[in-house]
């Protein structure tokens, strides 16, 4: 059953290096979720360069950079992606908005609080690294899903940016998923490996929500400008996106806290600049 707790419930999909595939998760995801059900909208945060919009085959009037720069509303953004999915593009070399100002991250905000109650999850593509940008948006959230590979870069780098989010921002809590497995043990192996990086140098808690398999389907669904799980749906990489959209909509109906029905961003935000300042 739905509850109110449920709605508006905010998730980044994140990671230390670019190329781990977070933008096909976050459509595929997107996808999946809304063929369980739930309303989604999605925010192509890679503000300098987005392409969320390249790999779902649409081709948006205007962007973020609209909103941001020629003032524009952010309903007249929205654009309808497969399965009802909404989506938020992004500019792509527009070389302002690769660090927001306070303004336009306040801007960007209460724009984005216009739109309470118009979806169940908002799903945020946060491009990679270690900018103010990333750490905005990942602060910005309830849940913050961090990709890595089984490469040692990938690893490292999300280590970087998990212990920036840690250290600097009091974010103690992660999910992760293992993109790009060759087997049904490396994902696990994999984060394991991270949580043992973690241990050593800072203070977290992490989740496994699982692995996608590396999966040619992939980057030809890419080359059609479709996401993988409508062009190939039984896919290896598919199931793989079905079974964390499941884990995701278990976690989404139980840990929320109860009553939360407002888009509290703000709130959030407010609650934890008071607890670093404390
Ligand atoms: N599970 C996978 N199997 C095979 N190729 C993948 C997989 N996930 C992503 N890719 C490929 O990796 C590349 C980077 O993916 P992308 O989603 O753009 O990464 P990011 O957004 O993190 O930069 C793309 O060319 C995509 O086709
Ligand atoms: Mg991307």
């Amino acid at each position: 059953m739905e509850t109110n707790g449920s709605k508006n419930r905010v998730i980044t999909i994140t990671s230390g290096k670019g190329g781990v595939g977070k933008t096909n998760i976050v459509s595929n995801l997107a996808i999946a979720l809304a063929k369980f059900g739930k309303k989604i909208l999605l925010l192509d945060a890679d503000l300098g360069l987005g392409n969320l919009d390249i790999l779902l085959g649409l081709k948006p009037k205007m962007n973020l950079s609209d909103v941001l720069m020629e003032g524009k509303n952010i309903k007249d953004m929205i654009i309808e992606g497969p399965m009802g999915v909404k989506i938020l593009p992004a500019s792509s070399g527009v070389l302002e908005l690769t660090n927001l100002s306070e303004n336009q991250k306040l801007q960007l905000l209460s724009e984005l609080e216009s739109l309470n109650g118009a979806f169940d999850i908002l799903i945020i593509d946060t491009g990679a690294g270690i900018s103010s940008n990333v750490m905005y948006f990942n602060i910005a959230a309830q849940d913050i899903i961090v990709i890595i590979t089984p490469e040692p870069t990938s690893i490292h780098d999300s280590l970087a940016l998990m212990k920036i989010l840690s250290s600097n921002y009091d974010e103690k809590y992660f999910k992760v998923i293992v993109n790009f497995v060759r087997n049904p043990k490396e994902g696990f192996e994999v984060f394991k490996k991270l949580m043992s990086l973690i241990e050593e140098s800072f203070e977290a808690s992490v989740d496994y929500l699982g692995q996608i398999s590396y999966d040619r389907n992939v980057s030809k669904a890419v080359r059609k400008q479709k996401a993988v799980i409508e062009s190939f749906p039984d896919s290896t990489a598919s199931m793989d996106f079905f079974k964390i959209a499941e884990k995701i909509c278990a976690f989404q109906s139980k840990e929320l806290p109860k009553g939360n029905i407002q888009f509290f961003w703000k709130q959030l935000l407010e609650e934890k600049k008071n607890k670093k300042r404390t």
